[in-house]
């Protein structure tokens, strides 16, 4: 077998854990992934430094080794608080409003880019499979391929991929795409993103598609794309169930909150999850069923991310001013209903959390998967199950299908789906729950990083 090279902007080693990334999806599941491979894992150090060091910095432990670099502040600023996170996150979540387009930030991201080819090229031997993640390194095959790699060379987008009607409004996005066609196998979260995907290469680049393989013809080459959904490492996380941790999580939630049913939403603080709007929903219920106030305690942990930029720092504001809002008219001397903290959870506390709600809402206005829906069905207890709201705009909705589906731009929705879930009899939680925990378990993010790795080695090299 041959050695796995994974490539991302952020390393999970604990070195590179900002408070900011160690709630993200993808440094969990690619940890998981990795460990019996003896892969090495490249990225960025999540320092930033004046001096970029171009030499990796090279560390083993528990079987991977983790090579990084540091980034100049200027580096940094135009490529991660630039490109990636103000042009093509809102960009990939259909928030063209939210865009910025800057010659300056995209020429950053390419030179970034290069920066990674620069140091990771001479790592890299002669029979390793090379497999890169996420939005921010969509250039990084094509300037491998430019250094004479002719390794096996795999993509995988963590987000959603925008409708070619929203994606052809980004200047240069044929040159975007085009160097995403340098990978032999390109991987989505779920079927709607590859069809967009399939789209654009057919209309806008004039692509040969084969739709039932996946397969696209392009100047000659043929380059793969399938979907992938991505899962939770069950095992390890169910195994927490019984930590002293966890318990102790779970008994806070249940002391604090009473005879009332706990209700909860876990998000990194970011405008595609539908936080206002969520909350506008619970509003909605309360102002529906005045008399139900009493019933429910909501408990949003959000902690903050990538707070240098400033339609983060708006939405922190909005949902800071929405929950005071909602928690000065609805709140008694005993009683508050929304509970909302910024502060991080181990997985063990969150297990404990989502496992003393009854109620888990997952209403992201779009997501590439979300990962939080999945740990709350897998944290249910199978005498008395919780019940799951979900976006039908996250991939997880194509899985998780029994869920209470929402529309998240509907207060009226929401505030329904509130309405059933704290009414639903234990038998139909229990029907609804099962074949979700099945999928949950099956699904889970060893299979997917086998799959994905499985068709990277069929690739002819
Ligand atoms: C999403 C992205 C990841 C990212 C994570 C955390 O899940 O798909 O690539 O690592 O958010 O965001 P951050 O900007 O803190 O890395």
């Amino acid at each position: 077998m041959s050695r796995l090279v994974v490539v991302s902007n952020r390393v999970a080693v604990p070195s590179a854990y900002g408070e900011k990334g160690a709630q993200g999806g993808l440094a969990g599941a690619l940890d998981a992934a990795l460990k019996d491979t003896n892969g090495l894992w490249f990225g960025w150090s999540g320092e930033e430094a004046a001096q970029p060091g171009q030499i990796p910095n090279i560390q083993t432990s528990d079987g991977v080794t983790t090579a990084t670099i540091d980034l100049s502040p200027g580096n940094l600023e135009d490529y991660y608080n630039g490109y990636a996170n103000s042009t093509l996150w809102p960009l990939f979540h259909y928030r063209i409003d939210l865009a910025k387009f800057e010659r300056e930030t995209g020429r950053g991201y390419e030179r970034v880019n290069h920066l990674f080819g620069e140091a990771l090229s001479p790592l890299i031997e002669r029979d390793d499979i090379v497999w890169v993640h996420d939005y921010h390194l969509i250039p990084l095959g094509d300037d491998l391929r430019h250094r004479g790699l002719t390794n096996r060379l795999g993509f995988f987008l963590h987000t959603p991929w925008p409708p070619t009607r929203l994606l052809v409004s980004l200047p240069y996005h044929e040159r975007l795409v085009r160097s995403l066609l340098a990978y032999d196998l390109i991987g989505f979260q779920c079927e709607e993103w590859l069809t967009s995907f399939l789209h654009y290469c057919q209309t806008e680049l004039g692509a040969k598609i084969d739709q039932r393989s996946g397969r696209i013809r392009i100047e000659g080459r043929t380059v793969i794309a399938r979907a992938y959904p991505i899962g939770i490492d069950f095992e390890q996380f169910t195994a927490l169930r019984n930590s002293g941790e966890a318990r102790q999580a779970g008994q806070r939630v249940l002391s604090s909150t009473r005879r009332r049913t706990a209700m909860i939403g876990v998000d990194r603080l970011d405008y595609s999850k539908g936080l206002p709007e969520r909350l506008d929903g619970i509003g909605r219920f309360f102002d529906r069923y005045p008399e139900r106030v009493g019933e429910l305690v909501y408990i949003q942990i959000a902690p903050p991310s990538r707070s240098d930029i400033g339609s983060y720092q708006d939405i922190r504001a909005e949902l800071e001013q929405k929950a005071g809002q909602i928690n000065g008219a609805r709140s008694r001397i005993d009683l508050v209903p929304i509970r909302y903290v910024n502060q991080g959870h181990t997985p063990a506390e969150l297990y404990g959390i989502y496992n003393a709600c009854k109620i888990g809402l997952v209403t992201p206005l779009r997501d590439g998967m979300n990962l939080v829906a999945k740990e709350y069905v897998a944290a249910q207890d199978p005498d008395d199950p919780g019940v799951l709201i979900l976006s039908r705009f996250a991939g997880a909705a194509e899985q998780l299908t029994e869920a209470l589906m929402v529309n998240p731009q509907s207060p009226d929705d929401i505030a329904s789906a509130i309405r059933d879930a704290l009414d639903m009899p234990l038998d139909e939680r229990k029907a609804r729950w099962e074949p979700m925990l099945a999928s949950v378990r099956d699904q889970n993010v060893i299979k997917w990083a086998g799959n994905f790795v499985n068709d990277l080695e069929q690739v002819k090299q």
